[in-house]
């Protein structure tokens, strides 16, 4: 099969790309809104993108809206840029529906926390809770938004401030963390999921190496 995506939809060109670019890791945001009100919400469009400072990119697109008005920005957008903060939260095995249940299309009032029964935990350098369940939350501050594509997107990078790492899935000794231990889950197309049960190992070839 040959695709132009230029020859396609852009709803098209979305089921094709999301397939295509498999398994995505979620970053499960947390965010406030400046009245108080606590956001949460997964975002596939998700990487890490220097380590030097830390920091994490996803991207928000807009709500679908109606047709012919502006499409409105999501909650987490609105709320990263008017305080500046957010919370990156992994999504573990035993959280998957959890986090599923906090991508409804909810009004901006609606608490995600207390929908889904999750625990808020403070921020220690951010003024934004954490899921308390999550086995990893990334306290992060906004570094840019940048806007892309026609829609567009609001590409949110942020510098992650403080790590919050449960005991049991960090290696003390290395510095790592547990991957066999940590059981995230990835995003596939459309309702699809992935666990990480399978784990292999390669070593990287020497610069000398030539077949
Ligand atoms: C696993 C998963 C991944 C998602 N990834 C994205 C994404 O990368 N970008 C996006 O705009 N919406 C994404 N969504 C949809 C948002 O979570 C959804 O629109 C949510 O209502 C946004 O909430 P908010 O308005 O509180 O920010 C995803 C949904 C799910 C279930």
């Amino acid at each position: 099969m040959e695709i132009d995506p230029r020859t396609l939809p852009a709803a098209a060109v979305y089921r094709l790309l999301i397939g295509c670019v498999v398994p995505r890791p979620i970053a499960w945001v947390s965010s406030v809104a400046p009245d108080g009100v606590r956001n949460l919400a997964p975002f596939s469009y998700f990487m890490a993108i220097t380590d030097d400072p830390p920091t994490i990119a996803f991207s928000s697109a807009p709500r679908t809206g109606t047709p012919g008005s502006p499409r409105p920005r999501k909650d987490t957008a609105r709320n990263v840029e008017a305080t500046g903060a957010f919370v990156v939260n992994v999504v573990d095995d035993g959280r998957a529906e959890a986090m599923n249940l906090t991508s409804g299309d909810y009004a901006p009032d609606v608490d995600e926390f207390a929908l889904a029964g999750l625990t808020a935990a403070p921020g220690v350098k951010v003024a934004v809770p954490r899921v308390a369940e999550a086995p990893i939350s990334l306290e992060c501050r906004l570094a840019q938004i940048i806007p892309v594509g026609n829609a567009p997107h609001s590409l949110v990078l942020g510098e992650i401030v403080y790590f919050h790492v449960r005991d049991d899935v960090y290696d003390a000794a290395t510095g790592r963390i547990d991957v066999h231990r940590l059981h995230p889950v990835g995003r596939l197309a459309g309702n699809l999921y992935a666990r990480v049960h399978d784990i292999f190992e390669m070593k990287r070839p020497a610069a000398d190496y030539r077949g």
